[in-house]
């Protein structure tokens, strides 16, 4: 039976707040491109096309009218959505009727990974396994589910966020089952927190002596749920993946060095832009210094500021700072600005949960 991939897109987001509050965490962009889209091209590449993406409510529309009927991926997509988000094992189980009894790769649509999936799904096959997970050893294992091994390598117990944990070796967020998991999901109580635990699920195939391996991942992977992750993940994707591209219009006084993108409709003029740097669409950036490793999304302007190792998202306008912008990620429509050259007062309006440092 063809396998499957099932793309989980709903729950909370609680951690990129605000960001969060009006859109999805798998769209945020990571070099102007949605993190969730990163998946999917994964997913297509390792030669699945039947993707099923399990959605909420509330953001649920965002990401279906961003990401379509699969179509420019050269994927299908079907959208599940999910009352609330009870889990990553509830996710699966609301889904049933879309997986049916395949084989399926299940894809957590915050997460990003280096490794090319094909391996993975060929020993899964090849193997005839119940269950393949992917460890990848961190310095925080409380803040993911853990995987312990014995010797011979077969995994042998899994805790989800564990206080006190067993071992080092997280599970990312990619997974592959036979139809047999929807079995052991019927089984299942909530965890602690409420949640239909897809690590709880794991542990019950393993006791009931189902065939799980696990497989080491051998290039970084990003839980781009927190800020400094998105900007890591900013970070990697553009030193492995932007090439220098000029759509726009750059007058003569600017200066240009490494790679740089500039999207059609976006004017830069007299600034420095050291890459490597992405910049969408219909921007305009004018008297301004653009550090390495920063990307900014369609409809931004920048005036007169400094900024390096940043995200600004899209028709944000950020305007006569002095101080430079850096770490920084900077929603969609905000603005900063300032008025006067050597301020007296700070005057905010900023949302819930927002934070700032004047450092
Ligand atoms: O990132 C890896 C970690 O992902 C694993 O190490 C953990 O074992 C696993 O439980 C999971 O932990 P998180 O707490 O990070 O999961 P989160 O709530 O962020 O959800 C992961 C993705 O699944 C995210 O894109 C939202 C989506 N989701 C989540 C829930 C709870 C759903 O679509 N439905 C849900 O009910």
């Amino acid at each position: 039976m063809d396998m499957k991939a099932l793309i989980l897109s709903g729950g909370r987001g609680t951690r990129l707040r605000p960001l969060t509050y009006t859109g999805a965490k798998q769209l945020v962009p990571v070099v102007n491109k949605p993190i969730l889209w990163y998946g999917i091209e994964q997913i297509v590449a390792a030669g699945i096309s039947d993707i099923g993406i399990v959605i909420s409510p509330e953001t649920g529309d965002d990401i279906r009218s961003m990401t379509g009927d699969g179509s420019q991926f050269g994927a299908k997509i079907t959208y599940i959505p999910q009352d609330s988000p009870d889990g990553l094992a509830h996710a699966v189980k609301i889904a049933k009727p879309f997986l049916q009894n395949s084989p399926f790769l299940m894809y957590l649509g915050d997460n990003l990974i280096r490794d090319n999936l094909v391996n993975f799904v060929e020993k899964f096959t090849q193997q005839s396994l119940d269950a393949l997970i992917l460890l990848k050893q961190v310095p925080n294992p409380t803040a993911f589910g853990v995987a312990v091994l014995n010797q011979q390598g077969n995994v042998i117990r899994l805790v989800e966020k564990p206080k006190d944990p067993p071992s080092d070796f997280a599970l990312v967020g990619v997974y592959l089952f036979s139809a047999v998991v929807h079995d052991i999901i019927e089984t299942l109580q909530p965890s602690a927190r409420g949640e239909l635990e897809i690590t709880d699920a794991i542990q019950s195939l393993v006791d009931a002596d189902k065939n799980v391996m696990a497989q080491p991942l051998q290039g970084w992977w990003l839980d781009t749920g927190k800020k400094d992750d998105l900007l890591a993940a900013n970070q990697i994707i553009l030193d492995e993946t932007l090439s220098s591209k000029i759509e726009g219009q750059v007058d003569d006084a600017t200066k240009i060095s490494g790679r740089v993108a500039i999207g059609h409709g976006s004017t830069v003029i007299n600034s420095t832009i050291r890459g490597p740097v992405a910049i969408g669409q219909n921007c305009h950036i004018e008297n301004c210094f653009i550090g390495s490793y920063s990307s900014i999304a369609d409809g931004v302007k920048l005036t007169d500021i400094e900024l390096d190792h940043s995200v600004v998202l899209e028709n944000a306008t950020i305007q006569d700072l002095h101080q430079r912008i850096t770490d920084s990620l900077i929603g969609r429509k905000a603005q900063l600005v300032q008025c006067l050259d050597r301020p007296k007062a700070l005057r905010f309006m900023i949302g819930d949960d927002s934070h700032i440092e004047l450092t």
